[in-house]
């Protein structure tokens, strides 16, 4: 029997998981060695600046990834079996109906020429073997499970409101009756109240479906409000996961401290994001040890030349040397 670093048998497991792109001859690790476990129901936020390889993370679990990008190690397990991800079509029957996207941004990622109805419905057909008019009457269905009135479904997409155009994704997403729900920054671009609505939404759902959800965010705030545990993500790794209460009340990982101080807390003053110095790293040409060395405050000698791995402490994981020489120490002295 699989078990989730957090207990309990596991939906999902992704095992030392590394993806590289190509692009105009060089190759860099987007993400690398990423591992972790998923239950089944349960909400995990996997935040990180832009460009710390969330959106690879997750088009790698749902078979999505672009055709410059190579899985160059690991493997990903949905229900203990070793999923093809790294073969587009032996990948087919998986896709969507195991784990589904819902991708920041809908007006790109739906059709603008067709209803929203024949969106909803098309899926159905395709993967689930419905006549037109068994998929319509579901794409009704799915319509109003997310909270759009059925005689909208006749609309086109640039007919409808930002966030009414998120709930299709999420309607689409839900279409061939996934387990997994991945969120890929699904209210960036929407107003606050709609955001709020949104992230309720997918709340709901998965309570009432059982679903297990990947929400990825820049925002660490974004996360507290809707998850149960958070992986913190920099340069292409994990550096700490834990609960969310246990994050907020005492981060390990010093990048996962700023990224709590940066976010605004009207209440003491702080209005503001206040950005982390430094740029995150470039990935062709990524800094030795841990990645996070040129911009960490609490940056040793050891820094520079070791890549800190992901180690188990408390309930929790992180990468970071000043825990590992701490259990050191604490060895030394037993
Ligand atoms: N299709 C692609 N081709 C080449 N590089 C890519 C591609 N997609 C992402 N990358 C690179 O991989 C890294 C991780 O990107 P991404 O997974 O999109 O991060 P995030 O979602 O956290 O912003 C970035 O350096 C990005 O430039
Ligand atoms: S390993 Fe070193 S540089 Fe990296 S986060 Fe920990 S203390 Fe900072
Ligand atoms: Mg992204």
């Amino acid at each position: 029997m699989i078990h989730s670093s957090q207990g309990g048998t596991s939906l999902l497991e992704v095992d030392g998981l590394s993806v590289d792109y190509g692009l105009k001859g060089v190759s860099s690790r987007a993400i690398d060695s990423v591992s972790f476990a998923l239950r089944a129901g349960e909400a995990v936020g996997l935040v990180g600046e832009s460009g710390s390889g969330k959106t690879t993370t997750a088009m790698a679990i749902a078979g999505l990834l672009s055709p410059n990008a190579r899985v160059s190690g690991g493997q990903v397990r949905y229900r203990g079996n070793r999923l093809p991800i790294d073969d587009d079509a032996a990948m087919r029957p998986h896709r969507w109906s195991e784990t589904s996207v819902v991708f920041q941004g809908a007006m790109n990622a739906l059709n603008p020429v067709h209803r929203i109805i024949k969106q909803i419905a098309e899926p159905c057909m395709l993967k689930l073997g419905m006549s037109r008019g068994e998929a319509t009457a579901r794409a009704r269905e799915l319509l109003e499970f997310v909270g759009i009135p059925t005689d909208r479904g006749s609309a086109y997409p640039h007919e409808l409101s930002g966030g009414m155009r998120q709930r299709v994704m999420i309607a689409m997403a839900l279409a061939c009756r996934p387990s997994i729900i991945i969120g890929d920054e699904p209210t960036t671009a929407l107003d606050v109240i709609t955001q709020a609505q949104i992230l309720k939404l997918l709340g709901e759902l998965r309570s009432q479906l059982n679903l297990a959800l990947i929400l990825i965010t820049h925002d660490l705030s974004v996360v507290a409000e809707s998850c149960d545990r958070v992986m913190i993500m920099y340069a292409g790794r994990i550096v700490e996961d834990g609960s969310v209460a246990e994050i907020f009340a005492q981060p390990k990982h010093p990048y996962t401290r700023l990224l709590i101080e940066s976010i605004p807390n009207p209440a003491s003053g702080k209005k503001m994001i206040r950005p982390i110095p430094g740029d995150p790293p470039n990935l062709v040409n990524r800094p030795l040890g841990c990645a996070f060395h040129p911009r960490c405050p609490s940056a040793m000698a050891v820094c520079a030349t070791e890549v800190p791995s992901l180690d188990k402490l408390g309930r929790g994981r992180v990468a970071c040397h000043l825990h590992r020489s701490s259990q050191d120490k604490v060895a030394v002295h037993a």
